[in-house]
């Protein structure tokens, strides 16, 4: 693809994340790795980098954002951590502070996350915690990072009582949205990150759900054309939120948590019975329920829940799993769930396809009829 005189690619789409002190852009399009390295020159003043990839995506990707980072001037460096959400701990993190050491990275030098949300979480704490604080840069390369983990500023490993149960909130100076790396995710791993696609929609943007009904097999064929407005429509919703409540006080940002509550308890649920599932696939299940409970609870109507439904069943995903036994374990996860405030179980309820809203007041009746609609 041939570059304009300012290093920017002609298809790239950008979006502004307003958050403030310091706004960041995100850029989306193919090939927009390839311009890694002059844009991060001209944020940071550091000429030492710092990039942390996965062992599968270092192989598809390092040399060409290092290539990059050389063209922008820098001196970079490469960590491999393992592939998987369990290398998102304390200890894979202390052998990166070993390695940011000797690497010579201070506080004008850039961190760099090339990888999933995995890798963003990890390197984002990373980042937020090494010398107080590193300007962080996100290359994202899976479509839940694309989507939903790359832009909003929270990083975090995991802990043995829960996932994500340590971490801050330290927003990226850039995220880079290269689409032309979806073309090597696994189908399965592509398809889970449309979840959170419909998730926005669904909480968000009703026109933005039929967009989805309309371009279903489209995106299952990762037509590229698609995918850019894909990514940027949800790049949008989740900077509006972010900008409005960007550390979780207001309420605004809990929406993102829609599908969420029920999803996270299958999510641990099937882990636990050895066939762990993505996290996008427990969303997607997490949705249905939550659909389901806002029927009982008498603020949407069962032909919205049904299209849910059915655009997840569309799409590839599972619209239920196999825990009908483990109900009461399904329960006890709800209440540790990190969204519980003082012991009480809060959900995100949807009223219509396009807005959703966060109720405190939860009957368990709703609930039950939530799990009834997808535990077989
Ligand atoms: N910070 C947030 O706001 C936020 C939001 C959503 C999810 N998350 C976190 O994100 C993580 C899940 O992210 P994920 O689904 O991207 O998982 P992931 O990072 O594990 O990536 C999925 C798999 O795809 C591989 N991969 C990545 N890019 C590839 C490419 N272009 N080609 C081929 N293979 C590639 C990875 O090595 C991995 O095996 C979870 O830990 C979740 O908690 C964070
Ligand atoms: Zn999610």
């Amino acid at each position: 693809m041939m570059k304009k005189h300012d290093g920017s690619k002609p298809s790239e789409r950008t979006v502004e994340v307003e958050v403030q002190p310091h706004p960041y852009s995100v850029i989306i399009g193919a090939g927009v790795l390839d311009t890694l390295g002059p844009r991060v020159g001209r944020l940071v003043k550091g000429r030492r980098a710092f990039v942390v990839t996965d062992e599968n995506v270092d192989p598809l990707y390092a040399e060409q954002a290092l290539a990059s980072l050389r063209e922008g001037g820098f001196e970079a460096a490469v960590q491999v951590v393992p592939a998987g959400d369990a290398t998102k701990s304390l200890e894979t993190l202390a052998k990166l502070y070993d390695a940011v050491a000797e690497a010579g990275i201070d506080r004008t030098c850039p961190v760099i996350a090339l990888g999933g949300g995995v890798v963003g979480d990890l390197t984002g704490f990373l980042a937020a915690t090494w010398m107080r604080g590193v300007p962080f840069v996100q290359c994202a390369t899976t479509v839940e990072a694309d989507v939903d983990a790359s832009v909003g500023g929270k990083t975090a490993v995991n802990h043995p009582l829960g996932k994500n149960m340590i971490g801050s909130f330290y927003q990226p100076v850039l995220v880079l949205i290269d689409t032309a790396t979806l073309r090597t995710l696994s189908e399965r791993d592509f398809r889970a990150g449309l979840a959170e696609s419909v998730k926005h929609a669904v909480i968000r943007d009703g026109e933005f759900f039929t967009w989805h009904e309309e371009h279903a097999d489209t995106l299952i064929a990762c037509d590229l054309e698609s995918l850019g407005e894909l990514l940027e429509r949800n790049v949008r919703i989740k900077a509006e939120i972010v900008a409005q409540d960007e550390r979780e006080v207001t309420g605004v940002r809990a929406l993102l948590n829609f599908g969420h509550t029920i999803g996270h308890a299958i999510e641990t649920g099937m882990a636990r019975r050895g066939d762990p599932w993505r996290h996008g696939e427990a969303v997607a299940v997490g949705m249905i329920a939550a659909a389901h409970m806002s029927v009982r609870a008498g603020m949407l109507d069962h032909a919205s829940a049904e299209r849910i439904t059915a655009l997840v069943g569309r799409i590839g995903l599972p619209v239920n799993a196999p825990l009908a036994a483990a109900r009461e374990e399904m329960w006890q996860l709800m209440r540790l769930d990190k969204k519980s405030a003082a012991g009480k179980i809060r959900f995100v309820l949807a009223e219509k396809i396009g807005r959703a809203v966060l109720r405190e007041q939860i009957e368990p009746a709703w609930i039950e009829a939530g799990l009834d609609s997808v535990l077989v």
